[in-house]
């Protein structure tokens, strides 16, 4: 886990893959490479002297990619933009269709490392074995071919029963208390985490390990060393908890892979570090990000309830809670939108403003619930296309029609102005919501 400038990387689930690895969304233990981390948020956008766009391009409504990114899209949909730590450039991708095809382009990595300075050039690592967010071809597809058949549709729908009883029991308990309530802390936090913790078979008891490491990755501004502490605690937790696995195997996740006797527990702990970070953070931003958006938009929120199919989608597409996908390095020299890309250089693909893509779908600016089915990327696109991708949409859909069918008088118990809106985070997202009913 070296790693040195700050910028982005993932997401996994993530605005700033750090081009060391670490996602956003999901959790590398690695990265760190997250651009902004020292530089304030509100810089101008533009680097001094360059006039090149600076990554992250910052919100300036919490629901909206910035509106530099859709000038950008317009004018270079594939464009120089500086890092403003250390004025390092990338190639950032505006453009839907393009953004698919770097997304789907062997030749870009998910595997770099370093860059950023002429010291440290752009190179490909050797990711933790497990780890696969970071890794390519068959080395990718290897682990991938070990889990996907556990995230399908059907297996995922077997959870439904299960996910609404959390989602009630977590209603039953907002009920109890004393408005206003914090719908973050007491109902879009605990529902992902509740559901992953069950899935892999860890005990919810456990959650301050991963949600803490998690809170670390995400935050752009977080010290190295912060990253790294809460990184080191949550794989010792998770080696405990494997071992402990291997002589009790139980029918949940780690167990099943456990017995299977394929993966060692190097490669087990990475693994249940990914679907860990990957599978709460995401989702828990989304629920509260997600329920502010609606209550500002009644009309879409009495759909939403009246159980809207493609609603979860279209949120995702809408919000584009993880607006740059990981750090990519450019593998050899290619060619994308008519730009020239040498080998070493690196990419980021804003999934946001590819999700606002004329291109995309009729008045994409538009929120509506009932829009016929999109070809989004909120979810990544390609071999790295999110794993948990049906369970997120299963979780969004019983959590939002749930919250809403109980509470048919939700209502924000701030104005808007006063929700705090994570800031300097690779997915975006509330830290908290105050709401009433
Ligand atoms: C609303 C929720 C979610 C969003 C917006 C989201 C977004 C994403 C995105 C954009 C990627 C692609 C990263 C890349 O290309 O580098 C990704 C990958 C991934 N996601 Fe999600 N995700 C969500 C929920 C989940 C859940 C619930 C799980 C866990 C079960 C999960 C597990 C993963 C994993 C393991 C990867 C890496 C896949 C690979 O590298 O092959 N995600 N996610």
């Amino acid at each position: 886990m070296t790693s040195r400038s700050e910028f982005p990387r993932h997401p996994a689930h993530a605005e700033y893959p750090a081009h060391t690895g670490r996602p956003v969304h999901a959790g590398s233990p690695e990265s760190s490479a997250r651009p902004g981390r020292s530089e304030p948020a509100g810089s101008s956008g533009h680097a001094e002297g360059s006039g090149l766009p600076e990554v992250p391009i910052r919100r300036t409504c919490p629901f909206d990619p910035s509106p530099d990114l859709a000038a950008l899209r317009a004018a270079r949909p594939v464009a120089r933009a500086v890092m403003p730590l250390d004025g390092s450039e990338v190639w950032l991708v505006t453009g839907h269709d393009l953004v698919r095809r770097m997304l789907a382009d062997p030749r870009w990595s998910s595997s770099v490392e370093g860059g950023l300075s002429e010291d440290q050039p752009l190179h490909l690592k050797q990711p933790e074995p497990g780890m696969f967010i970071e890794m390519d071809g068959s080395e990718h597809a290897r682990y991938r071919r070990m889990l996907t058949a556990r995230f399908t549709v059907q297996r995922t729908n077997r959870l439904r029963p299960r996910i609404e009883q959390i989602v009630a029991e977590r209603l039953d308990a907002m009920e109890r208390l004393p408005r206003p309530v914090d719908l973050v802390a007491e109902f879009a936090l605990p529902v992902p985490s509740l559901v992953i913790c069950e899935l892999l078979g860890m005990p919810y008891e456990d959650r301050a390990e991963f949600q803490e490491a998690a809170r670390a990755f995400v935050r752009l501004d977080s010290p190295a060393e912060e990253i790294e502490a809460a990184m080191a605690r949550l794989i010792g937790h998770l080696a405990k908890l494997i071992a402990a696995k291997r002589a009790e195997p139980d029918d949940a996740l780690i167990g099943e892979l456990v017995r299977e006797g394929v993966l060692t527990d190097g490669e087990l702990v990475q693994i249940s570090m990914l679907l860990l970070v990957a599978g709460h953070e995401t989702t828990a931003n989304m629920i509260g990000l997600g329920t502010l958006l609606l209550l500002q938009h009644p009309d879409q929120l009495a759909l939403v309830r009246e159980g809207a199919p493609g609603a979860a989608d279209e949120l995702l597409r809408y919000l584009s809670i993880v607006d740059v996908v990981m750090f990519r390095g450019a593998k050899e020299d290619l060619t994308l939108g008519g730009q020239r890309i040498r080998a070493g250089e690196f990419g980021l693909a804003s999934l946001g403003a590819a999700n606002r893509d004329p291109a995309l779908c009729e008045d994409p600016d538009r929120l509506d619930v009932t829009r016929p089915k999109t070809a989004h990327v909120a979810l990544g696109f390609g071999p790295h296309q999110c794993l948990g991708q049906n369970l997120a949409r299963l979780e969004l859909e019983v959590a939002f029609q749930a919250l809403l069918r109980r509470f048919p008088g939700l209502r924000a118990a701030v104005p808007l102005e006063e929700v705090p809106v994570r800031e300097n985070s690779a997915i975006h997202g509330v830290h908290s919501l105050p709401v009433t009913w």
